[in-house]
């Protein structure tokens, strides 16, 4: 067995955390062979809550898991850190604009890039999580300055696994009912989620494919043959299914948030399958005429830790109207991330 990495989630007493946790312990994300110690963050009012939590880890009894450190500390939580699962942050509240949503995460994600400078890992892969992730990313990135900021990425992976299951569904509907077979959700590869996880987020079935039993390889556009449900119905329904899901729990996605957050951080791990790329929010290098910095979701392959965005996809007219809109919201939260970022700094007695 290798030697153990420090893997730190933060929010570690959340529901996210709940799911993901046990995901970690039990060898699934950094695989069977890789011992790990769990250091989990969070505020200091949760400390009991997660002793709970560290005493649950124990009696997984699980052999991968070696050291759990709760804290509250953001120093001692990400010192010599491997991997990083951002999962705390500042709920919206009721009545909450964006712009103090945005004003309170900007506190924690400063804070915690702050505690990642100074202590993780240089090399340390960071997946944010909490919302607003693709800002709070960004952020977080910003004070870290001496970690590559290709190590910072966002989760829109949720978004990618519903779009998946979405079309699976269809496609289990119109081909596959006479013949008696439903295509499993992981025959179909290859839809993107570009852009910001929010409502402005463009689900893109275009570059799809399915592998279906006795059909072979089949562009998913051409099998579901319908632009207006690909380009209504099942837009807005990934667009909007993080909502449904509060609708009906009353809490938002927890068990899916977490098994997505592990797809995200095993494929950055070991790498992406050839001829299938998945949906991640990096910081954009101006890739398909977005702007560059900000934290946008492209499709990227992913080989010995590093991630490359898939180039060269034809954008139809209808996609560069969508992706210009989620790219514009992104440079709206990062101007007022700024904005907040620098009228704290004019407040600030040490500067
Ligand atoms: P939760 O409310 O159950 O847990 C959040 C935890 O974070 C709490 O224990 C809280 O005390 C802790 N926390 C707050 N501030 C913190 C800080 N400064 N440092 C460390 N811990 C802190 O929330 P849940 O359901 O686990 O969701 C967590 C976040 O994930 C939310 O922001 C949610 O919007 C986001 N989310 C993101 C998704 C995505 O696809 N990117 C999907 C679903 C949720």
């Amino acid at each position: 067995l290798a030697e153990p990495i420090n893997v730190v989630v933060t929010g570690a007493a959340g529901q996210i955390a709940y799911s993901l946790l046990y995901q970690l312990a039990a060898g699934s994300v950094f695989g069977p062979e890789q011992p790990i110690n769990l250091r989990l963050l969070d505020i200091k009012p949760m400390m009991d809550v997660l002793q709970g939590v560290v005493m649950e880890l124990e009696d997984l009894a699980l052999p991968l898991l070696r050291d759990v450190l709760p804290t509250a500390d953001a120093g001692v939580a990400f010192k010599d850190a491997a991997a990083a699962f951002l999962v705390g942050a500042m709920p919206r509240k009721q009545g909450m604009e964006r712009k103090d949503l945005l004003a309170a995460n900007v506190k924690i994600f400063k804070d915690q890039g702050e505690a990642l400078e100074k202590f993780a890992r240089k090399d340390i892969k960071v997946l944010v999580v909490g919302n607003p992730a693709n800002t709070n990313a960004l952020i977080c990135s910003h004070y870290a300055p001496s970690i590559p900021k290709e190590n910072f990425t966002a989760m829109t992976r949720l978004d990618q696994n519903r779009a998946q299951a979405a079309l699976a569904s269809r496609l289990g509907v119109q081909l596959c009912s006479e013949m008696e077979l439903t295509p499993l959700v992981d025959k179909v590869k290859n839809v993107i989620i570009w852009g910001n996880h929010s409502s402005t987020q463009y689900p893109d079935a275009a570059h799809a494919v399915a592998d279906l039993p006795g059909k072979g390889s089949v562009k998913v556009s051409s099998a579901v043959n319908d632009n207006a449900w690909l380009n209504g119905e099942f837009l807005e329904t990934i667009q909007k299914r993080g909502a449904a899901v509060i609708a009906a729990r009353k809490m938002s996605s927890a068990m899916s948030a977490a098994k997505a957050a592990g797809d995200h951080m095993r494929d950055w791990w070991f790498g992406t399958k050839p001829g299938q790329w998945v949906s991640m929010g990096v910081v954009s290098d101006g890739s398909y005429g977005i702007p560059k910095d900000v934290v946008f979701s492209f499709p990227v392959n992913i080989k010995d830790k590093k991630f490359e965005i898939v180039q060269g996809l034809e954008i139809s007219d209808f996609a560069r109207s969508k992706l210009d809109i989620t790219a514009k919201e992104l440079e709206e939260e990062r101007a007022e991330a700024h904005q907040i970022i620098t009228s704290e700094l004019s407040n600030c007695n040490l500067c």
